[in-house]
């Protein structure tokens, strides 16, 4: 089963929706660039992961990073998930959004003091500790604050998983984790010392990861962790295998959580162990849409450019890891009936796939991740991507479609969002959505060329509320000093 079969985003008649609201409708409202986020598939998609795990006993530790605004984080506290945070930050927002603090694990290459020391004066459930320094780090502080620091190790399972090189984190070139032998060793220092207790083993291999096995070895890693500790009588309660369930954000299927959590149930058949998962993207990636709004048409003789008002600053992911991301009109040209109730959804793929068949589209699993490959690779991947692509405007035959690099208004090459897509042929004024953009998007943004950030607006049913306001220049410059 997918994970996302929820739907929110559809057509009705020739207007794209957002559960009962029409993007158009919310545009008008909200202004644009805006990221509609629909609590109906946010809290849709949980369910279903819990539904997928109710043989086990677990407890789903929802990834802030990947959307860390208040409103979701209380949508979520409130059925049922705790949190995997990495910095003081998402701790308080955790904190702040109500999460009880013994549901809250602590994750993170390099903890500060200051950061410590407030997990501590909480009292989270863990940290998931990552070297030797970080262990003796917490042991200190928690002497000093005279507090007992609950700790897991977060063991480098040394297993590949074929996503992205920038998001892939469990194998001994990473900077995450210790090597198993290490972490014996930690875990029987921190059962030596009187600050700390052992509370469970950790690890995190990597995001957007779309095949099973990769989780269920890591497991299996973990799982060999915790039996050699109870052999030495170092007990431990809970193994916490990170996140990085993949979703779809094209035609390649999603990850077949289902059979994943199978595989996970039958290795933790005879253990008393707790499961945690810390899934973030696979919770509201498919939640979201970015819209925005079709500033200018510029065509020259090699290419043509959908420039947009929404840029790089606002969603990273195209430039950052050459990302695809679905991008469709909010209204199409003539009321088309035959596409009434259509899901935007993995399962049925993308609207209008089979016209779509340009450089950018992904012709397989992880396509946008291998097209990529190293950073060095990407760049020249992209400059052939786009003689390609200059070298054949003759495969924008079809009078109705245009075959366009859709850009934003920033001053670098890399802003765009899509290119040499196969789209509707669009004109100043129209409103696309960038869809899948739940996840990895708002808070990755920045103000880069001086630009608000956009706003933030929830829809449950035919209700939307602003959740966050769009910045403005005046917001943007306090604290300045002219
Ligand atoms: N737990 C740990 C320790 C993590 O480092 C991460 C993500 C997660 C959980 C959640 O992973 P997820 O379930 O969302 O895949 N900006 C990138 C993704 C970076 C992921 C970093 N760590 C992107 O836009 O694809």
């Amino acid at each position: 089963m997918s994970l996302l079969t929820q739907g929110s985003f559809h057509y009705r008649q020739n207007e794209f929706f957002c559960d009962d609201l029409s993007l158009s409708s919310l545009a008008e409202r909200f202004g644009t660039p805006a990221y509609i986020y629909s609590q109906r598939t946010i809290l849709g998609n949980y369910a279903r992961l819990r539904g997928t795990l109710a043989r086990i006993p677990s407890l789903i530790c929802y990834s802030v990073k990947a959307n860390s605004h208040l409103r979701i984080l209380s949508l979520l506290r409130q059925a049922g998930a705790g949190f995997d945070v990495v910095s003081g930050g998402e701790l308080a927002r955790a904190l702040r959004a109500g999460a009880s603090p013994d549901t809250v694990v602590f994750s993170g290459v390099g903890k500060t003091q200051d950061e410590i020391d407030a997990g501590l004066a909480a009292g989270i459930m863990m940290f998931n500790v990552e070297s030797a320094g970080e262990l003796a780090a917490i042991a200190s502080r928690a002497q000093a604050l005279g507090k007992v620091g609950r700790v897991a190790i977060r063991v480098n399972p040394d297993v590949e998983a074929d996503t992205h090189p920038y998001i892939s984190t469990g194998q001994m070139i990473h900077k995450f984790g210790v090597p198993k032998d290490e972490a014996l060793d930690l875990y029987r220092q921190a059962a030596r010392s009187p600050h700390l207790q052992v509370r469970g083993v950790a690890c995190h291999i990597g995001s957007q990861i779309l095949d099973v096995e990769p989780f269920w070895q890591a497991l299996d890693e973990i799982l060999s962790v915790a039996r050699h500790l109870a052999a030495e009588g170092i007990k431990v309660e809970t193994l916490d295998l990170g996140g990085g369930f993949g979703i779809s954000y094209g035609p390649e299927p999603p990850l077949d959580v289902e059979r994943m959590a199978r595989g996970l149930q039958e290795r933790l058949r005879e253990a008393t162990l707790r499961l945690i998962i810390e899934p973030g993207r696979a919770l509201v990636g498919d939640a979201g849409v970015l819209i925005m709004r079709v500033l200018y048409v510029k065509r020259n003789q090699r290419k043509n450019f959908v420039v947009v008002d929404a840029g790089m600053n606002d969603l990273m992911r195209p430039t950052l890891y050459g990302s695809y991301h679905e991008i469709v009109p909010a209204r199409t040209g003539t009321p088309d009936r035959s596409r009434e109730g259509t899901r935007v959804e993995s399962r049925e793929g993308p609207l209008e796939r089979s016209h779509q068949d340009t450089a950018d589209q992904p012709r397989e699993a992880n396509a946008e991740q291998k097209r990529e490959g190293t950073p060095q690779q990407s760049h020249e991947g992209k400059a052939e991507q786009s003689r390609k692509g200059a070298a054949e405007p003759s495969r924008q035959a079809k009078p109705d479609r245009l075959l366009a690099d859709i850009v934003g208004p920033l001053c670098e090459s890399g802003d765009f969002f899509a290119r040499d897509r196969d789209m509707a042929d669009v004109q100043p004024g129209d409103l696309l959505a960038v869809l899948t953009a739940g996840a990895y998007g708002y808070v990755l943004s920045s103000n880069y060329n001086t630009r608000p950030r956009p706003a933030e607006v929830l829809v449950h049913g035919a209700q939307a509320e602003l959740i966050r306001p769009r910045e403005t220049l005046e917001g943007l410059m306090a604290g300045e000093k002219a």
